[in-house]
């Protein structure tokens, strides 16, 4: 069978990994990686639950052959906490009951992400259209918004907005 070597940058580590050219980015993460936190909710490019950082943009994990991933740097929600330390994007999902039975939160969290980086100061129409590819099942979004918001204040330099 032929495989081919690529090396993606994976939450900071550069990782050798030989595969199929047929690989999914999400299943190489998921199961040649064991970074099960970006999850599989329909493999069709619909749930957004699979969302990952590829160059720093949003991108369904499901959607994209891992080949395609070779020599980038790829983000997921395992990369997000820092040291023990919850990221404020993690923070605001605590802080404002983001979340229900969490399936969608890795991919929620990740979009959020690259907003905040993109646009630290979103309104929450900007928030809402940035998760527009993301489908949640429980929680009806409003918390969800409201976390992000929470992520952006607190990511904010003091003084122009800042912490709350
Ligand atoms: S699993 Fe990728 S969009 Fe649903
Ligand atoms: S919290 Fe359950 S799918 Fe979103």
């Amino acid at each position: 069978m032929f495989k081919r070597q690529v090396t993606i940058t994976v939450n900071g580590e550069a990782r050798a990994v030989e595969l199929e050219p047929r690989v999914l980015l999400a299943h190489l993460l998921r199961e040649g990686l064991g970074l099960t936190g970006t999850h599989i909710g329909c493999d069709t490019t619909s749930c957004g639950a699979c969302t990952v950082l590829v160059d720093g943009s949003a991108v369904k994990s499901c959607t994209m052959l891992a080949v395609q991933a070779d020599g980038h740097e790829v983000r997921t929600v395992e990369g997000l906490t820092r040291a023990s330390e919850l990221h404020p994007v993690q923070e605001g999902f605590q802080e404002e009951h983001g979340l229900q039975c969490g399936f969608c939160t890795p991919g929620m969290m990740m979009s959020a992400l690259a907003l905040l980086e993109r646009n630290p100061e979103p309104t929450e129409e900007e928030v809402r259209w940035a998760l527009s590819g993301n489908l949640c099942r429980c929680t009806g979004y409003q918390n969800i918004v409201k976390a992000v918001l929470w992520a952006a204040a607190k990511l904010r330099p003091a003084g122009t907005g800042g912490v709350r």
